[in-house]
């Protein structure tokens, strides 16, 4: 029979940094997902892959003195080595550098392009570098980046840009009539109004200040800004654009586009739109999950707190990794890691739970039978209590993925666990083993605990997949297909089991925690290294030596703002009235870039209250107000004297 395909992709990851346990979610329960589906009986296409391009990347690779491909090649090796020590079984990996890629997004833009979706322009507005984006006045927060809250600076360039808005009713449509399209629900709401009705801005697909991307063939001084070539690789991945397009007519439209809630926009709104301007279909699902976060917040470098996957792996074993993602991050929403909580739920579900079933199990056909699992001789309530469990389950779980819902999928499967342990506990195998006469019942029961544990190993092996197959070992399990699971039979009585090593020992939580925190610690204590090492390179020389007499000409002063307004025609320019002790100055000062006028009315300031007064577009400026700032005045801080009477001489 012909399988029914399954296309499930990730996003493409950015090779700049190290993958922290975050990040590793999203591949993580793509792949469960992905295991689930195969087992079910699914043509599985699994995608995962890099996003290479960007401005970051070549700045990265120009400090390192290597070019952009060899530094990403780097990472990329990375990431695949950290794919492959959590069992991702993805079934392509595509990297935007690929020539193949590349080639078919030429297509695509220069298709948008001659039919008119793509038209040419020059964007003028705030640039965040780091984010590689412009911002209107009304996106920026606080004047700064709405993403990562840094500052922006002024640029203009020539660029193209895709009218989004030509799109939007059909897409608004669009999305009112797939109910499931953007999922979870809460999210599809977001968009739609925080986005989609408010009306679409022209989307800037183009860039000339880097060339570290894919080149516009028909514009060269142009490269393909990020994300047409980056949701592209959906399709391109399958063929679409090359000669050989058989995946793409097999697999397309994907069943589900599983992504972070961070990056939900550019895949219900520019993806969606790409896809209708080129007349192809929209992927089925598009699904936002939450985060992981470190102690409520976002983990970060600075922070200390960003917590490193193959630290954990190496540390717990790949499964305890995985069955704390899949477990933790609910439907929908974020989810917290926590070394503690971590580790205790390895000890009370992995361990306890799962660990303990199946050592008691096989200890006691091992025990009261040699080892040869006895047939099951007839049946009690009890037992039924357990069978129908089992046989539900498998329901239960396929039910949990069909909604994306993996922790309920993972709780099904451990009420069977726990179901089984109770068991043991209603059978008392070690009394019926004490009379002759109940050997048989005693067959019976650790029958029925070895088939409710091929169950449950049978549908782990789609989430613990070593787990799974260790179990198997032990209970030397073979039949090990979905079909298998439609009867309680599956174990053929006469088996032999053994004994291997415990799946999961018991973890020493005060010993490992703090072993965990002195990891923790190291790796602060590297970033601040790295971070007083890249500030000594950066710093400006020293200037030439002074005599105190020549310090104490400066006359420095405590002063507070009274007023402020900005000067037109000048964007980097305020103008303000300041108090020294009575007397009101004016000064014009560089700092509207950072400072907002009513933000400065009322602070107080250090003045250089003896500088010669100039006129600054046409404005008096009597004196200088100190502030700090990096070499390239992206980060500007005034200096604050704390509240001192005014005029107070700073020395
Ligand atoms: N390159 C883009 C995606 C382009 S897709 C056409 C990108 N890459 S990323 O490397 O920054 O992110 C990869 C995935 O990690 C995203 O799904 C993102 O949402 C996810 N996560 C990043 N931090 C996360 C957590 N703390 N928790 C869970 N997932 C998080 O975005």
């Amino acid at each position: 029979m012909c399988k029914k395909p399954y296309y499930i992709t990730t996003p493409i990851y950015y090779p700049s940094t190290k993958l922290h346990i975050g990040n590793t979610y999203t591949t993580v329960a793509a792949d469960a997902i992905s295991r689930f589906k195969r087992l079910t009986g699914y043509d599985v296409m699994f995608l995962t892959g890099t996003d290479e391009h960007g401005q970051k990347i070549q700045t990265i690779a120009e400090e390192k003195g290597i070019t952009p491909k060899e530094h990403v090649d780097e990472i990329v090796a990375g990431i695949k080595s950290l794919w492959d020590m959590m069992d991702i079984s993805y079934d392509k990996f595509i990297r935007t550098t690929d020539d193949y890629h590349v080639k078919a997004v030429q297509k695509i833009f220069k298709k948008l392009y001659d039919q008119g979706d793509i038209y040419k322009s020059s964007y003028e507005g705030s640039y965040c570098t780091p984010c590689e984006s412009f911002w209107t006045e009304t996106q920026l927060v606080n004047g700064n980046c709405p993403d990562c809250g840094r500052p922006v600076h002024e640029a203009k360039e020539e660029a193209y840009f895709f009218k989004m808005s030509k799109y939007a009713d059909r897409l608004i449509k669009y999305i009112e009539d797939h109910p499931d399209f953007i999922q979870p629900e809460s999210r599809k709401n977001e968009m739609l109004n925080n986005f989609l009705r408010p009306g679409l801005q022209d989307l800037c697909v183009s860039r000339t200040s880097f060339n570290w991307g894919v080149p516009v063939t028909f514009d060269t001084d142009h490269v393909v800004y990020v994300w047409i070539d980056a949701l592209s690789n959906y399709i391109t991945a399958l063929g679409y654009g090359s000669d050989n397009d058989e995946l793409y007519k097999k697999f397309w439209p994907a069943n589900v586009h599983l992504i972070g809630k961070d990056i939900l926009r550019f895949h219900t709104i520019y993806w969606p739109i790409m896809l209708m301007a080129l007349d192809l279909p929209l992927p089925k699902q598009v699904f936002g999950h939450g985060w992981l976060l470190v102690d409520g917040g976002k983990m970060s470098k600075s922070k200390g707190n960003v917590v490193d996957p193959v630290a954990l792996v190496e540390g717990f074993g790949v499964d305890a990794v995985r069955y704390y993602l899949l477990k933790e991050i609910p439907f929908g929403s974020d989810g917290l890691f926590n070394n503690e909580i971590f580790i205790k739920k390895i000890n009370s579900d992995l361990c306890n739970d799962l660990g303990n079933l199946l050592s008691r199990t096989v200890a006691m056909v091992e025990k009261y039978f040699d080892g040869v699992l006895p047939a099951p001789l007839g049946k009690e309530e009890v037992d039924d209590e357990l069978i129908n469990l089992a046989l539900e389950t498998p329901k239960i779980v396929e039910n949990a993925i069909e909604d994306l819902k993996i922790p309920d999928a993972l709780e099904a499967i451990f009420t069977l666990i726990r179901r089984a342990n109770k068991y043991i506990d209603e059978t008392t195998p070690w009394i019926l083993a004490k009379d002759e006469t109940k050997k048989d019942r005693l067959g019976t029961v650790l029958y029925n605990l070895a088939e409710a544990l091929r169950f449950s190993s049978v549908l782990l092996s789609a989430f613990l997949p070593r787990t799974s197959e260790k179990i198997n070992e032990q209970l030397a399990v073979t039949a090990k297909d979905w079909a298998s699971l439609e009867g309680f039979d599956g174990t053929a009585p006469g088996t032999t089991v053994k004994k291997g090593e415990a799946l999961f020992p018991r973890i020493d939580v005060d010993k490992k925690l703090e072993e965990l925190e002195a990891l923790r610690l190291a790796q602060l204590e590297e970033v601040k290294k790295k971070e007083a090492a890249e500030a000594k390179v950066e710093m400006e020389p020293i200037k030439e030596e002074i005599t105190i007499e020549d310090f104490e000409k400066i006359d420095l002063r405590v002063v507070k703002v009274v007023e402020c307004e900005p000067i037109k025609k000048a964007k980097k320019l305020l103008k303000l009235k300041v108090d020294l002790g009575g007397e009101i100055r004016q000064v014009v000062s560089g700092i509207a870039m950072h400072y907002k006028p009513e933000d400065l009315v009322g602070k107080y300031v250090v003045l250089v209250a003896n500088l010669k007064p100039v006129k600054l577009r046409g404005e008096l400026s009597q004196g200088m107000i100190i502030a700090a700032s990096d070499s390239n005045d992206t980060i500007l801080n005034l200096v604050n004297p704390g509240k001192l009477p005014t005029g107070s001489i700073v020395r």
